[in-house]
């Protein structure tokens, strides 16, 4: 304690005479007292500290704090400073006392409290993890396995943000190759003001074996929409209109679109950028509302289009522009000389009438007869008179036969007629 006084003593020396000799020697304040450092929730990290003893009376206590390379310079008056940290590497807070809210004004020494990363091989702890705001409604998180992991690793998600009293677990994880990642619900409808707070996450393991992980996920951020959708497309002079509907959860201003419009029969692509999508036609002005329009112009209306389109969050309402949504189904205007379908056609109706016929031939045996009439056999015939009765035979002896005892029933019955004649 004395050498640390006497230390100060010095140091306030030294600035006096760096100082260049002002009018009045800067009096240098007693630090600050009983620095101390705890974790809230899952990275929200709070410092707090006493005031100095024996402080001058005169002196209206300020205190300065930064953290570790003079990052978030504060003065404020009060005795405790939080942030929210990924606690994944050390972070240290310096704090002095001074009389003023002058940077520069006569001050104590500085005290510094650390925390320390979570122990464990940092090997071990999972990388990349990075969470997406989906629609604004639910949270997707990823991350790949810690390189010293082994592959049966059982993971946990947690995460807190303001409006949850407590930290909770993450239900869903799943692997995705070599990714894996867990979703939780996160409305925005509960909570309006949800979009200027964080999201605390923590990727550890169920035994205990490798590093905890950290995120902070800032909300106004990382948010991804869902794709819009087209509504109906049509030209008018060389023009295609797209009529269209913004994602849910999610106004025009804060959008930024790309439609694409693709020709199928010369194969061009062209895709156009929009942030503010109106058309100034009176068709689609007298629209519902929440419709949204895009005008491509020089459209073969000849031809057949190919349109779709997606949005992403832009600057003036999210911090970040780069996540796209998923493409909207695809809409199709113009004539369909679709070649592909003229091919599949030329190919199918030869296959469907031959079918038919196929069909016709079974079941039509007479066709079959007409088609392929059957040849006599020269020695069925000779089977026939030595008297072989197969099933083909049968029923021509068999009809000969009838034919034969019709042929003697009727000459006897002449028979007996004429007996009956020449007896009467
Ligand atoms: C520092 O903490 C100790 C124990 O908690 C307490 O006795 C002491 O008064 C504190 N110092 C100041 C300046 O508040
Ligand atoms: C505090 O201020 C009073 C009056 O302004 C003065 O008389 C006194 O000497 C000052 N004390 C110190 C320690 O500067
Ligand atoms: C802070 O102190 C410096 C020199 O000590 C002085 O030049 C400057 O004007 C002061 N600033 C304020 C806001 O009082
Ligand atoms: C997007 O969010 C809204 C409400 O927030 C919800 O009704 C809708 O189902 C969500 N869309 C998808 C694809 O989850
Ligand atoms: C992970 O869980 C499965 C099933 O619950 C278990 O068989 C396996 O041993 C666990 N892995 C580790 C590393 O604990
Ligand atoms: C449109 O053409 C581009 C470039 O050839 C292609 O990448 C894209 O997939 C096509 N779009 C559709 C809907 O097929």
């Amino acid at each position: 304690m004395e050498l640390s006084a006497r230390l100060c003593g010095l140091w306030a020396l030294l600035l006096g005479f760096a100082g260049g000799g002002g009018a009045a020697p800067t009096e240098t304040q007693p630090p600050v007292t009983n620095l101390s450092v705890s974790v809230k929730n899952l990275c929200t990290v709070i410092w707090t500290w006493n005031p100095p003893e024996r402080a001058s009376p005169n002196c209206s206590l300020w205190y300065f704090s930064h953290f570790g390379n003079k990052q978030d310079k504060k003065i404020a008056s009060e005795t405790h400073r939080s942030k929210e940290v990924p606690l994944n590497e050390e972070i240290c807070l310096q704090v002095r006392s001074q009389c003023s809210t002058n940077e520069s004004d006569d001050r104590s020494s500085w005290v510094k409290k650390c925390i320390l990363p979570p122990e464990g091989d940092p090997e071990s702890a999972v990388t990349k993890l990075q969470c997406v705001w989906h629609n604004l409604s639910y949270m997707k998180c990823t991350w790949l396995p810690g390189r010293n992991t082994s592959p049966d690793t059982n993971y946990t998600l947690y995460y807190w943000y303001s409006s949850l009293e407590k930290i909770l677990q993450c239900e869903n994880i799943c692997r995705e190759g070599q990714h894996i990642s867990c979703s939780f619900t996160l409305d925005k409808g509960k909570d309006s003001s949800l979009n200027q707070h964080s999201v605390q996450v923590m990727v550890k393991d169920n035994a205990g074996k490798i590093r905890p992980s950290f995120n902070i996920v800032r909300l106004i951020s990382h948010v991804q929409p869902d794709p819009p959708q087209i509504k109906s497309l049509f030209i008018q002079h060389g023009d295609l209109y797209v009529l269209g509907k913004n994602p849910q959860n999610f106004l025009s201003r804060c959008l930024s679109y790309q439609v694409e419009v693709n020709n199928t029969q010369t194969g061009t692509s062209y895709v156009l950028n929009v942030d503010e999508p109106k058309c100034d036609n009176s068709e689609s002005k007298g629209n519902l509302e929440g419709t949204i329009c895009f005008l491509v112009h020089g459209v073969l209306p000849d031809t057949l289009n190919t349109v779709r389109m997606r949005v992403k969050t832009n600057k003036i309402c999210y911090e970040d522009d780069k996540l796209w949504s998923d493409w909207s189904a695809v809409m199709n205007i113009g004539k369909k000389t679709n070649s592909t379908l003229y091919i599949t056609m030329l190919l199918i109706i030869p296959v469907i009438v031959a079918s038919a016929i196929i069909v016709l031939l079974l079941y039509l045996k007479r066709l079959k007869i007409i088609i392929f009439p059957p040849i006599p056999d020269p020695g069925k015939i000779f089977k026939e008179m030595f008297g072989d009765q197969n099933d083909d035979t049968l029923h021509w002896k068999k009809y000969d036969i009838y034919e034969k005892q019709a042929k003697e029933e009727t000459d006897s019955i002449v028979l007996i007629e004429n007996l009956k004649k020449t007896s009467q």
